[in-house]
């Protein structure tokens, strides 16, 4: 294996740091399953306070709780609207249809985004022929779209569209705190607006693992028997939530550290001949950019990256993501724009990579 010394592949790489794993064997623990977990217990209280929600349950993952969300919402022969980038269609698994027999119709937005004019139109007719649409699914920040947040207000509009048209909404937060450092809202600006909302602790918080999924007491009720049904209820889990509530007061406010250094990166890269970026999209800690093809394609790029310690990853044929985070610094940022000027000029087409990107066989 290649020696990584930067790793920007994404946020998941987090380490828990030495105060969060004080915190991790601290933790008081109880078996969860039977509600008896007060580390668990305190975890989902606080989620619940801060998103202005009744109830929280504590999850797994971030694919685990926004398919809870979806269960909650959805039964077989159902559909839920979704913009065409959005994680829950396109990097699930297929688990809508999978766990809840509910299709996703994918609807292109802008950056991940999606408004009323994109949507109108989109509720199917209540006809035996059609499917029901029931669930309108957003995710803030976007991550394929860009890492972009969401205005408040377009939130706001899209959100009440679908409430007055009889849909459900649930937010897919894996980076929601990115969003609400970014944009200087509060979580339950954001969370006032969804039925559901999913949030990861395993991204830019920090944490080994954990996601938490919010909403009224009713919904979460059904959430708790989905998470057993997908074997997701777990024992002894405040040994992890223990690292969520030391994030949450931790590591929340420095989000706006690693927003910081994705902007010094894009900048540095907007710099250098063959790649191209727009600075301006850089908002929160995802940082995409192109290559030129006359060079090479990202995997080629990302190869050759690799082997000189830098750790990005294709996201399309000629499109990188690099991952700001806790565990790399603004000096990162400089050594890597300086790895990936000596790439470049150093020529990379010789490396492996595929033309049709990570998610395309053909
Ligand atoms: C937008 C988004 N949603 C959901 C997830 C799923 O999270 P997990 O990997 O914890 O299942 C991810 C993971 O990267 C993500 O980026």
């Amino acid at each position: 294996m290649p020696n990584v010394l930067i790793n920007l592949y994404s946020d998941t790489v987090t380490k828990p740091t030495p105060g969060m794993r004080e915190a991790i064997a601290r933790a008081e623990v109880g078996d969860d399953m039977s509600g008896e977990d007060p580390t668990v217990n305190r975890l989902e209280a606080l989620m619940a306070e801060k998103l202005g929600k009744e109830a929280a349950v504590f999850a797994c993952s971030g694919t685990q709780s926004n398919q809870m969300g979806v269960k909650v919402h959805c039964i077989p022969g159902d559909e839920l609207l979704i913009e065409s980038s959005g994680h829950i269609a396109c990097f699930e698994g297929g688990g809508p249809a999978v766990l809840s027999g509910t299709m996703c119709r994918q609807i292109p937005g802008t950056n991940g985004m999606l408004d009323i004019a994109d949507l109108n139109g989109k509720i199917k007719a209540d006809n035996q022929h059609l499917c029901i649409t029931r669930l309108l699914c957003l995710e803030n920040t976007t991550n394929v779209g860009g890492g972009r947040a969401w205005p408040l207000d377009q939130l706001e509009r899209v959100c009440g569209w679908a409430h007055e048209n009889g849909l459900k909404t649930h937010l897919d937060g894996a980076r929601f705190f990115n969003a609400c450092v970014a944009k200087g809202y509060s979580a339950a600006d954001v969370g006032k607006h969804f039925d559901t909302v999913s949030i990861c602790f395993s991204k830019g918080l920090g944490c080994p693992m954990g996601s938490i999924l919010v909403g009224s007491k009713d919904d979460i009720r059904k959430a708790r028997r989905a998470r057993k049904l997908f074997g997701g209820a777990l024992r002894q889990a405040g040994i992890v939530a223990a690292a969520a509530v030391y994030a949450m007061e931790h590591n929340v406010e420095r989000l706006s550290v690693d927003h910081d250094n994705a902007k010094l990166l894009a900048a540095e890269i907007a710099q250098i001949e063959g790649l191209s970026i727009n600075v301006a999209d850089v908002e929160t800690n995802l940082v995409f950019f192109e290559v030129d093809p006359k060079l090479g394609n990202a995997g080629q790029l990302s190869a050759a990256l690799l082997d000189r310690g830098v750790k990005i990853g294709p996201s399309g044929p000629q499109r990188l993501r690099a991952c700001t985070h806790l565990d790399v610094t603004r000096e990162d940022m400089l050594k890597t724009a300086d790895v990936l000027r000596q790439t470049i000029k150093a020529g990379f087409s010789q490396y492996k990579g595929s033309t049709t990107g990570p998610y395309a066989r053909a």
